[in-house]
């Protein structure tokens, strides 16, 4: 019989999955490693075994015995039936207590439906989002984990070791109940979409309004990453423009065609967002903004038809040039607050609506290293939520409303300017009208209610006294 001798199990073995395994052997945990496909359980024992304590099983049956009880099994397979199917094969095998860990990026219902049936045969099920790609898988994640907190006694000391680290604390925490860690690990991919649009925005108002070439445009977001902005996407959007394609000769954003892909997890936010009632414009745009890319007939027919450029020339529009790239940065950073400030309203909302008890500064802290948006600017959100736990948004918060206050005659400058001079904006945009909207006095939100009260009935209630109202309109008769 086989010994029970690993502290956690991994099957799924592919690139994400070969990495986590390793990172945990590395960290000095036994770790029990299969594959459906046995070959690649042998190629990651004849590769990498050196590097830690691997116990290698060709059957699921093996497997599982070597894993010491309670058993945390991780499962890194495609999100979606891969997972259904991996979770039925194992179910069988196991006993009362032990712990079944989804590593995939599973939507959060799913995660909530399973965690519900292996609960009615006390199996734990644990949610885990992984940020951080395949290097961070490698050399430290962030990890935001759903479940029981039970399962997170077995489960935190492992998790904690083998994520990023700043300053001493761990970019992995329990977030909360079952699918508390997909819901945030969702949320937080969102996030992302609305970061790099951002960017990608202040790239081509660079370009297109003031005509720096993209190795001018390296060298201000490099001098950017030295602020306010340094994080991991700005310090490498320099990269990314100050690469020049080997082939060509030009710069390799030049030769990379202008349709963005995406995986799903943009358009998960956004559903979840209307679902929630959430609005979060910042990831709507930034998700829409990649569709529209890619909408190459439709693309192709309005450039035949409307190509000519407007009346007002760039050199009208801007002004002094260094003063209009400090106004771009100005209007990024307050983009920026706005979708962070969305998507943790988002997760608040998220955990009201499931009941699930989310500490947002945790989210912020376990961001702050590992994942792909990690930034000095999260240092800030988690010090936002120490101050004020109960911040009802993060713009109204000491530091980020002076970051409004002193940006704001700049982001109105640059939006104007993106208007007049043909470059869209809709991330830079939709961030400027959510802040209006919030901060203003009245809303037409008036004028709709009084059409819905007109054509519908749907009634309405007023300022100046309790109680809801109809009016008789001339057509109600
Ligand atoms: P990547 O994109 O990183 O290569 P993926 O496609 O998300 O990985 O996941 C592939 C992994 O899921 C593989 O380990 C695969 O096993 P095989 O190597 O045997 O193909 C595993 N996988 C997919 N479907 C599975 C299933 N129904 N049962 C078990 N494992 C499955």
């Amino acid at each position: 019989t086989t010994e029970a001798r690993a502290t956690i199990g991994l099957t799924g073995l592919a690139t994400m999955g070969r990495n986590l395994a390793r990172n945990i052997a590395r960290n000095g945990f036994t770790v029990a490693v299969h594959n459906r496909t046995a070959a690649k359980t042998t190629a990651l024992l004849d590769e990498f075994g050196d590097e830690g304590d691997f116990v290698g099983s060709e059957s699921l049956e093996d497997f599982v015995a070597s894993i010491q009880r309670p058993r945390a099994i991780i499962i890194m397979v495609k999100a979606g039936d891969a997972t259904d199917a991996v979770i039925d094969d194992l179910l069988p095998l196991l006993d009362e207590g032990d712990i079944v860990v989804d590593g995939g990026n599973a939507h959060y219902e799913d995660t909530r439906r399973r965690e519900k049936a292996l609960a009615e045969k006390d199996v734990h099920f644990v949610g885990m989002g992984v940020s951080g790609g395949e290097v961070g898988a490698l050399e430290g994640p962030s990890i935001m984990v759903g479940g029981s907190e039970h399962a997170y006694e077995t489960l935190g000391p492992v998790v904690e070791k083998i994520a990023a680290q700043v300053d001493g604390t761990p970019c992995a925490t329990h977030v909360g109940p079952d699918g508390a860690g997909h819901f945030v690990k969702m949320v937080h991919n969102g996030i992302e979409y609305a970061d790099m649009q951002l960017i990608a925005e202040s790239y081509d108002l660079l370009r297109n309004v003031l005509g720096l070439d993209p190795a001018e445009i390296a060298r201000v977001f490099e001098d950017w990453n030295s602020g306010d902005l340094e994080s991991f996407l700005i310090e490498m959007t320099a990269d990314v423009l100050a690469h020049v394609d080997a082939e060509s000769g030009k710069p390799f954003v030049d030769v990379v065609a202008d349709e963005a892909e995406q995986k799903g997890t943009g358009r998960w936010t956004v559903q979840t967002g209307l679902e929630l009632g959430v609005p979060i414009t910042g990831i709507a745009e930034a998700t829409f903004a990649r569709s529209l890319s890619g909408h190459v007939d439709q693309r192709e027919a309005a450039r035949s038809m409307f190509a000519e450029d407007p009346e007002e020339t760039p050199a009208d529009a801007i002004g002094d040039r260094d003063a209009f790239v400090e106004q771009v940065r100005l209007a990024l950073y307050a983009s920026k607050i706005v979708a962070y400030a969305q998507g943790f309203d988002m997760i608040r909302t998220g955990a009201e609506q499931f009941d699930w008890d989310i500490d947002l500064g945790s989210m912020a802290t376990i961001w702050r290293g590992g994942c792909i948006i990690r930034a000095r600017f999260l240092d800030r959100i988690r010090e936002a939520f120490a101050d004020e736990p109960d911040l009802t948004t993060l713009m109204t918060n000491g530091f980020f409303a002076d970051a409004l206050h002193e940006g704001v005659d700049a982001w109105r400058h640059v939006v104007a300017t993106a208007a007049r001079t043909g470059v869209p904006v809709p991330a830079f945009g939709s961030s400027l009208s959510y802040f209006d909207g919030l901060r203003r006095d009245r809303l037409p939100a008036s004028l709709i209610q009084g059409l819905r009260d007109n054509f519908g009935a749907h009634t309405y209630r007023r300022t100046d006294k309790d109680g809801v109202f109809h009016t008789l309109w001339a057509g109600d008769r």
